[in-house]
């Protein structure tokens, strides 16, 4: 949860948002034969517009395969994406040239799932620390000098000062990350995110792989940096109770788009698209009353290839409610209309309040901005 519910949504250059992707799509040719020819694309990201407000943490959930760690990779940078925009503070980044992009790599930082294959095994705790500061030649005043000589002992001091911030021991400084538990290695993958005072971290699934146990303390930890150092997270998980607690906003991915956006409340509490509806059918409740109450909605069939998705809503093959009409039309991720904030979700004919999400409507398809 961020520091603070009312975030500016002005960033430094004026724009409503820190980041923003328009229409991004990533997809990755498959080539076959000899002659390596392309024969056909993995659609991993088709056409994502989404927006993530100063301060705010926006949860990203979708099943595993759906699209979620490249379309972070995308946004980073560390893909070339095939078409779209992404904007960091109003500019548009895929355009920019290395230096510019080294300037924006300061600020958007990235902490992978797996905290074993992220952190080089033959480096020392210190080094893999310092290498942000390495990379960038930051000094003591936090600005970059072009040499970065003479810093080393003021790194060092960095160094264990963020260890300190992570919950870690300056002493760990000399000691390699197989000596660490996998929680450890998290606060690790911390330590070197925050080190160059980023505004933006994007968090791919950094607690799924951990045991549960651990799972809560590294969540915290990851609180209490936001608030201290202001920062926006994108916490991507594929499950939404993950993701419950920290979002201020969640959106909700299917083979390789948005389905449904929404404030947290809004979003647990009216979810309309039936995706939404079957992934929180899927989460324990609390109260022993309402957990014998839950109808668990049970998606049928696999979840389709990106290199080959269904025509019309790409959920349709999954969906309790499809008619023939969402075999032939492609949904537009229109606004919802509910009661809390800007709720967006891309389906013909939305779970209403007190309807369930496999009973057969016979409404009109849902299209808010028709005759736009
Ligand atoms: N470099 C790549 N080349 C081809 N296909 C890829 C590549 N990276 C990911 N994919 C495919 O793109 C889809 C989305 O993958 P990914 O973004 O890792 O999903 P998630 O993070 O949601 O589990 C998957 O079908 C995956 O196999
Ligand atoms: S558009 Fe149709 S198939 Fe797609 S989610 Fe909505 S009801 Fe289901
Ligand atoms: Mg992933």
């Amino acid at each position: 949860m961020s520091a603070s519910r009312n975030v500016s949504t002005t960033s430094a250059a004026g724009s409503e948002y820190l980041l923003e992707a328009k229409n991004v799509k990533m997809h990755f040719p498959i080539k076959a034969g000899v002659l390596k020819r392309t024969v056909g694309h993995v659609k991993a990201v088709d056409g994502v517009d989404l927006q993530v407000r100063k301060g705010e943490t926006l949860g990203l959930v979708g099943e595993s395969g759906c699209g979620k760690s490249t379309l972070a990779r995308v946004m980073m940078r560390l893909l070339e994406a095939t078409e779209g925009e992404v904007l960091f503070e109003g500019e548009d980044i895929l355009s920019y040239n290395r230096r510019q992009m080294l300037r924006v790599r300061r600020n958007m930082q990235i902490i992978f799932q797996d905290p074993y294959a992220s952190l080089n095994p033959r480096m020392t705790i210190g080094n893999i620390i310092a290498e942000p500061l390495k990379t960038h030649k930051i000094v003591e005043n936090g600005s970059g000098t072009g040499d970065g000589s003479g810093s080393r002992g003021w790194q060092k001091r960095r160094v264990q000062e963020l260890l300190e911030l992570v919950g870690l021991s300056p002493e760990h400084y000399n000691r390699y990350p197989h000596e660490f538990s996998g929680g450890q290695r998290q606060r690790i993958g911390v330590a070197r995110a925050i080190a160059l005072n980023p505004k933006l971290i994007i968090c791919d699934e950094p607690v799924s792989a951990l045991d549960v146990s651990i799972q809560a303390q590294v969540v915290n930890l990851l609180e209490d940096i936001q608030k201290e150092f202001d920062l926006t997270y994108i916490f991507i998980a594929h499950d939404l109770s993950v993701v419950k607690h920290i979002s201020d906003r969640v959106a909700v991915m299917y083979l390789g788009r948005i389905v449904e956006t929404a404030d947290r409340t809004a979003l647990y509490s009216e979810p309309r698209h039936p995706y939404t509806n079957s992934l929180l059918s899927a989460i324990p409740v609390p109260d022993p009353k309402k957990e014998r109450e839950r109808r668990r909605i049970v998606l049928t069939g696999d979840v389709p290839s990106p290199a080959n998705p269904p025509p019309g809503c790409t959920f349709n093959p999954r969906c309790p409610r499809a008619r023939d009409y969402c075999k032939e039309n492609e949904p537009a991720l229109e606004p919802q209309g509910g009661s809390q904030g800007d709720h967006r979700a891309s389906c013909f004919f939305p779970v209403l309040e007190g309807q369930k999400v496999d009973e057969h409507v016979e409404s009109e398809p849902y299209r808010a901005r028709a005759g736009e």
